[in-house]
């Protein structure tokens, strides 16, 4: 399958996905976004592949929506085309765990692009901003949501009315990325939690990925409930006899997704 906007390479049972726009900080234009999409589905439908690495160049994740492309929208056309919301439903309907590795910036659509997936690893190098309020406008695939459920109110309320940029170190200690680590070793690290996750269960990297989303979307009483009907289900597999046996036996599990 050919992509012009992205670079895709399968190994280990990793997806890894990288933005390639280099001219433009990997802005996400229509082409970009309808790749991607098409790129997410593909990984969803491939049985090779168990989980997804998103990442863009050491110097930018991506930029945010491409302003050039953007700035001769109407107000008839991104309402009808519903700007971008069919692409990151795509993504957001992938059930294989997705792993953000952000390096350098992810600015606007970019920030929100990172927040779709299910974690973040940022380079020591990553800045993360909504910085739409600079262009006369507000984000448009979900900052104002997540960023808030993520970083909380008032951080979420001072990056987007400012627009200013937060270091790597920030977005950890705000809860926005899951860990830091070195740029040159951003990718090892991405590498190694996928093909960590690669060799669970996928009922269970499913299931896992379905009720933490549920904890977003839900009340605390209805997720929990959520949580404890899942946990009932996964008895019924056989890689819950095999992970219980394997550790009481202390050998590795040998999960085979039944
Ligand atoms: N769209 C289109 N092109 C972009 C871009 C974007 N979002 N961001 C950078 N580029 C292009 C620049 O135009 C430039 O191209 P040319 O050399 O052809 O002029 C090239 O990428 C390199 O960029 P800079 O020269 O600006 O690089 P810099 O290192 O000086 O600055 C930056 C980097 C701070 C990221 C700066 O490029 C910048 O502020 N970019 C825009 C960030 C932004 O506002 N993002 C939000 C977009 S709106 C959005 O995303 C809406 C939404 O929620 C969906």
């Amino acid at each position: 399958m050919a992509y012009e906007t992205l670079l895709v390479d399968i190994t280990d049972h990793v997806a890894v996905i990288r933005l390639n726009r280099p001219e433009a900080l990997n802005a996400l234009n229509a082409q970009l976004m309808e790749e991607l999409a098409r790129a997410m589905r593909a990984a969803q439908d491939n049985d090779k592949v168990r989980c997804i690495v998103l990442t863009g160049s050491e110097k930018a994740f991506a930029a945010g929506a491409d302003i050039k492309e953007m700035s001769k929208k109407t107000f008839v056309e991104v309402f009808t085309s519903d700007f971008f919301t069919p692409e990151t439903e795509d993504i957001l309907r992938v059930r294989k765990p997705i792993i953000a590795a952000v390096s350098g910036y992810a600015l606007g659509g970019g920030c929100e692009l990172a927040m779709m997936c299910d974690f973040i690893i940022a380079s020591d190098t990553a800045r993360f901003g909504q910085p739409e309020i600079n262009l006369g406008v507000v984000a448009g695939i979900g900052g104002t949501q997540r960023l808030t459920r993520f970083v909380g109110k008032s951080k979420s309320m001072d990056m987007h009315l400012t627009g200013r940029f937060m270091d790597a170190e920030e977005a950890e200690r705000s809860g926005l990325v899951s860990r830091v680590v070195p740029v040159k070793k951003l990718m090892d690290e991405a590498m190694d939690a996928a093909r960590k996750i690669a060799e669970k269960s996928q009922l269970t990297v499913m299931t896992v990925k379905e009720a933490v989303n549920r904890s977003y979307e839900t009340t605390l009483r209805e997720g929990i409930l959520f949580e404890r009907r899942a946990f009932h289900a996964l008895f019924a597999t056989e890689d819950q006899s095999e992970g219980m046996a394997a550790f009481l036996e202390k050998r590795e599990a040998q999960f085979r997704d039944r």
